[in-house]
């Protein structure tokens, strides 16, 4: 198989399929030093068709290897989105250690399927009595199952239509349903999908919810609730009007976090598109690449609870400690603020790139009107704008061929889009503050 690239775009510290359609990432775990990263893969084109879970293997979040497709469409119908848990104790009796991946088998109906490996990810075998889960709704889909050591039990969470449903088993087989969530609470401009459930320490939780349509600049994005999880519902601790937004960019999508990532992390991995546009971006050999892995964490600010999200020590240590004299196609930018600023990156054909700062209002925006190639979708021109919960000192600009990432250092703001500029941007200018550039290592 020819799988050199051919992609101008295709970032370098980013995870991209080697061939073919991406979108959500699926089944994240840990286990002995290597990160394992499933997604939704159209192993035949580079549009949406022929869901299946492709995956990939990193030890340092930056580098991935193709591990091949590891399930595959059966009679149940195609394999859309989930997760995986290493079954430590053996609860399941399919072995300690044995990853337990659930996933919606999308057929006539949405239902909720299992599939379990004894090779750590790398091949899984389908439980013979799927489907696990049923529901007479049509939107039933992307289960996310996490341990909750408190009550020594599973818990799954799923979304369906416009809310969640939570259920809990002790042996990640049977399960019991415990309690429903989201009626009157957040955005219900589009359809709930892709849950996850953190428990932060503390007694907070972070219920994480992407919604498409509905999210702050159109299309697809992560909203989530703060509150309390007491094994058997989550309650809300925020006014249930206001949506808060994980990233504020239009490029974070279906995301989710790690299971079992070492010292109670929370790693997550976006999906870097928008339902928009993805399948209309300029590349032909893949389509979507993700987000780099953010841990995610919790705060208040104002007497609100908000979500943390910081570009994970991986990545920060992908880059060398010196700085460079000049931008390169894959690089970091850090910048110290003084207060109101203006960054811009630039290329030789005009095409730009500009963030602004507004230390009063306590506002971050990129605008990626003039970023380059635009006009495949008309949804694709845009100026985000976030909320900072303070004062930025450290500002990270994570820039790989064909993404702008950039985030607060102390995790109060992220926003992430996607660029195409017809040559990398060359040139760095900022005003009102010291930038600072860094490479990949070799
Ligand atoms: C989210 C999503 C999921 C579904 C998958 C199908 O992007 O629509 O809800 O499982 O994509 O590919």
């Amino acid at each position: 198989v020819d799988m050199k690239n051919r992609e101008k775009f295709r970032p370098v510290y980013h995870h991209t399929p080697a061939y073919g359609w991406m979108n959500d990432p699926n089944g994240l775990f840990y286990k002995d030093g290597v990160w394992n990263l499933y997604y939704q893969h159209n192993p035949y084109g580079s549009t949406w068709e022929n869901m299946t879970w492709g995956h990939a293997t990193s030890t340092d979040l930056c580098h991935w290897k193709f591990e091949g497709e590891a399930i595959e469409p059966d009679a149940l119908g195609t394999i859309f989105s989930g997760s995986a848990v290493v079954d430590k104790d053996n609860t399941a009796g399919f072995g300690p250690g044995a990853v337990v991946a659930y996933y919606t088998s999308a057929g006539k109906a949405q239902t909720q399927s299992m599939a379990v490996s004894t090779d750590n990810g790398m091949t899984f075998t389908k439980y013979a009595d799927n489907p696990v889960l049923t529901s007479d709704i049509p939107d039933f889909r992307d289960p996310h199952v996490i341990w909750y050591p408190q009550g020594q039990k599973w818990i799954l969470i799923v979304s369906e239509k416009q809310h969640m449903k939570l259920f809990s088993s002790k042996n990640l087989k049977d399960w019991t349903f415990e309690s429903d969530f989201g009626e009157g609470y957040g955005s219900h401009a589009g359809v709930w999908e892709c849950p996850d459930l953190l428990d932060m320490g503390g007694g907070h939780w972070i219920l994480v919810c992407n919604i498409n349509p509905g999210g702050p600049f159109g299309g697809s994005a992560t909203q989530y609730f703060t509150g309390s999880f007491d094994g058997h519902k989550f309650i809300c601790d925020s006014d249930p009007s206001v949506t808060k937004w994980m990233d504020w960019g239009k490029d974070h999508y279906a995301t989710v976090t790690f299971n079992n990532a070492p010292n109670g992390r929370h790693v997550a991995l976006p999906w870097m598109s928008n339902w928009q546009y993805a399948a209309q971006v300029p590349t032909k050999q893949y389509r979507s690449a993700n987000g780099i892995a953010r841990d995610l964490g919790y705060f208040e600010y104002k007497g609100t609870g908000y979500c943390s999200v910081k570009p994970s020590q991986e990545i920060l240590d992908a880059f060398s400690k010196k700085p460079q004299a000049s931008l390169t196609p894959a690089c970091r930018v850090d910048v110290q603020l003084r207060g109101n600023s203006v960054i811009t990156l630039s290329n030789g054909k005009g095409e730009s790139v500009t963030m602004t700062y507004n230390a009063k209002e306590e506002k971050f925006s990129m605008d990626r009107t003039k970023s380059g190639m635009t006009d495949f979708s008309t949804d694709f021109p845009a100026l985000t704008t976030a909320p900072t919960y303070g004062k930025i000192k450290t500002l990270q600009i994570f820039i790989d061929k064909s993404s702008i990432e950039a985030f607060d250092a102390n995790g109060k703001m992220a926003m992430t889009n996607i660029v195409f500029p017809s040559e990398p941007y060359t040139k760095l200018t900022v005003k009102g503050g010291k930038a600072k550039i860094y490479n990949l290592k070799r």
